[in-house]
């Protein structure tokens, strides 16, 4: 059998508006995705058994963070054929290889990443054949994340996370990355959210309309102003040293700089590639600061190779 190669991009979010917690214990969000250059790659080869395997590897050597991405029935590829499969009756098995390069719990969706490539690689090499719309019906049950990284581009994520429709918007982004030494759980950064704001009243997410107009505009000066993250208190709660490294971005001259969801990656906007490797060479000083990646966006979502 054949293998079947995807390619899947990381997210970031120009903006996330978080709400007050709903019943569910998910949050309502208003987030801008961009798709970025920092691909994972899914193999799966068809099993002549039933078994679901998967392997992963990574050659990224200044992260050693592999090591805690699960390979049993835990890990979001294997959920995601397994929920395939349910889906279409198939009864074959599959062996899925997941080359890593997002960073894992760094809150730029890796894990979400390879669930969406997943879904796209079993539906080729299983021949199920569902079309798009089917796909993201069962993204959006794997995780909040999951239907953009099928989608990719820039789009507006509403609900959870999950609902996307497209954004207006010109231009391509250079980008500095940050990657922390060790990764923050999403499910943390959201508990100490709820933590902080105990008490206070958290109103309803918004997309701000600054933003918008910037990516219609394609202008990075305005849409670094316009960047936000209303789970950075939480994050920085969690992990007070990337104010450090916030600033030394903000002091080389980004047009902006925010944490990437529910961090640790912190994520800078350059002007152009000169600046974007100012930044990168100024960030690498950070002590809090384990790899230095610059990237661009916004790119297409899982995609077969
Ligand atoms: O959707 P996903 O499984 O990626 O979310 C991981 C965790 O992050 C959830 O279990 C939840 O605790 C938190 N979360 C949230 N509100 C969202 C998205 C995620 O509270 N909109």
């Amino acid at each position: 059998m054949s293998p079947v190669s995807v390619r899947v991009p990381a997210k970031i979010n120009l903006c996330l508006g978080v709400g007050p917690v709903r019943d569910d214990g998910y949050h309502p969000l208003a987030t801008v995705y961009q798709a970025v250059d920092l691909h994972d790659e899914v193999r799966a080869v068809v099993r002549e058994d039933d078994a679901i395997t998967v392997t992963v590897h990574s050659d990224v050597d200044a992260r050693s963070e592999v090591a805690v991405v699960p390979v049993d029935d835990d890990n979001l590829a294997v959920r995601a054929a397994r929920l395939l499969r349910d889906r279409t009756g198939v009864s074959a098995g599959v062996d899925l290889a997941i080359r890593k390069v997002i960073p894992v719990a760094g809150g730029m969706a890796g894990g979400s990443a390879d669930a969406a490539a997943s879904l796209v690689a079993c539906n080729e090499a299983w021949g199920t054949g569902l079309a798009r719309p089917a796909l993201e019906v069962l993204a959006g049950q794997l995780g909040s994340d999951v239907p953009f990284l099928l989608h990719g581009g820039n789009a507006v994520g509403g609900g959870r996370g999950e609902t996307v429709s497209p954004v207006l918007a010109r231009g391509s982004y250079h980008w500095v990355f940050a990657m922390a030494h060790e990764g923050l759980s999403t499910k943390a950064v959201f508990a100490e959210f709820d933590r902080i704001n105990e008490g206070r009243t958290v109103a309803e997410p918004a997309v701000p309309d600054a933003l918008l107009a910037a990516l219609r505009a394609g202008d990075a000066e305005a849409l670094g102003d316009a960047l936000s993250n209303d789970l950075t208190e939480a994050a920085l709660s969690l992990r007070p040293e990337l104010e450090d490294t916030l600033s030394i971005g903000i002091e080389a001259g980004a047009l902006g700089a925010i944490l990437s969801g529910s961090g640790p990656t912190a994520l800078f906007l350059a002007s152009d590639e000169q600046h974007s490797l100012d930044i990168a060479f100024a960030l690498t000083s950070a002590a809090g600061c384990a790899d230095v990646v610059q990237s661009r966006g916004p790119v297409p979502g899982a995609r077969l190779i």
